[in-house]
């Protein structure tokens, strides 16, 4: 997905400075309308700024962020977000959480009832609608955080390290329930993670970034089938792209290893 006539988003030489610092420094990269793009990187090398770009919430110092051809200067109704920490009003029901974007965009009510009950149900969190987050499991609440950016049926969808606070099972429970959802409605995707095997299990790209600034090192296509299930995380293709990713996150340039931070 190279051509920036098909993609979705396109970043072009997109520089940002937080006072001295040089996050962002002439960094290029297009997501397709129906493609996931993963992210990896080290710890502060710009991945979440890169996102917070991407949906409008800082601004560039030079170059430019596309959405199917709309120039990006502020949050875009097309593009939903969803964070490591869940990022739910505690005071709110599930129900309310969800219905949130929907209200502030003044939809009817009848459409609102039906398209939350339609994204509790592509969750997995039917029956919990009244409940308030601190009485649902890190990995229901991160379920009703999805649930609430997929509901606004988003053309691009930035999830940043969105399993990374939940436990292992849940976590690989939900990364088959994130494919079963975007095999339904594909749709846009920035995924950024810090764990090779999940860039790679849900990517159709796995892009490494390295810091700092940031700048892209390398690009890894993922020629895995899809429907992807578990059977995928063994196939021969699957363990040398992970290898692959490993060695253009920590090789470093002159041959030694990157320290892991
Ligand atoms: N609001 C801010 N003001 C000043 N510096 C910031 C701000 N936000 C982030 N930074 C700096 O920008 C750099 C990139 O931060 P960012 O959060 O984008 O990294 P990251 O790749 O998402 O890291 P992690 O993997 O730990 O989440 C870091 O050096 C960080 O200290
Ligand atoms: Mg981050």
């Amino acid at each position: 997905m190279t051509e920036s006539a098909q993609a979705r988003l396109v970043v072009e030489n997109a520089c940002l400075r937080y006072g001295a610092l040089d996050v962002l420094a002439g960094l290029n990269l297009t997501v397709g309308s129906t493609e996931i793009v993963s992210i990896v990187g080290p710890s502060g090398c710009g991945k979440t700024t890169l996102l917070r770009c991407v949906g409008g919430l800082n601004q560039l110092n030079g170059g430019t962020i596309h959405i199917d051809g709309q120039r990006v200067e502020k949050p875009l109704p097309s593009v939903s977000m969803v964070f490591q920490h869940f990022g739910l009003f505690p005071w709110k029901s599930l129900w309310s959480n969800i219905a949130y974007g929907l209200k502030l965009r003044h939809r009817p009510k009848d459409e609102i009832a039906s398209r939350v009950a339609e994204a509790i149900e592509l969750v997995g969190l039917k029956g919990f609608e009244q409940s308030y987050p601190h009485q649902l499991s890190g990995g229901m609440q991160q379920r009703a955080g999805l649930a609430r950016a997929l509901v606004m049926e988003p053309k691009l969808l930035l999830m940043d390290e969105p399993f990374s606070a939940i436990d292992a099972q849940t976590r690989e429970q939900l990364q088959f329930e994130m494919l079963r959802i975007w095999d339904r409605r594909p749709t846009a995707m920035m995924f950024v993670t810090h764990a090779i095997d999940e860039a790679v299990l849900m990517g159709d790209r796995v892009v490494v970034l390295a810091g700092r600034p940031a700048h892209v090192r390398a690009v890894r296509e993922v020629n895995l089938p899809r429907p992807r299930d578990r059977s995928v995380v063994s196939s021969p293709e699957f363990i040398k792209l992970r290898e692959q990713v490993w060695h253009d996150l920590f090789d470093q340039p002159g041959g030694t290893q990157a320290r892991v931070q």
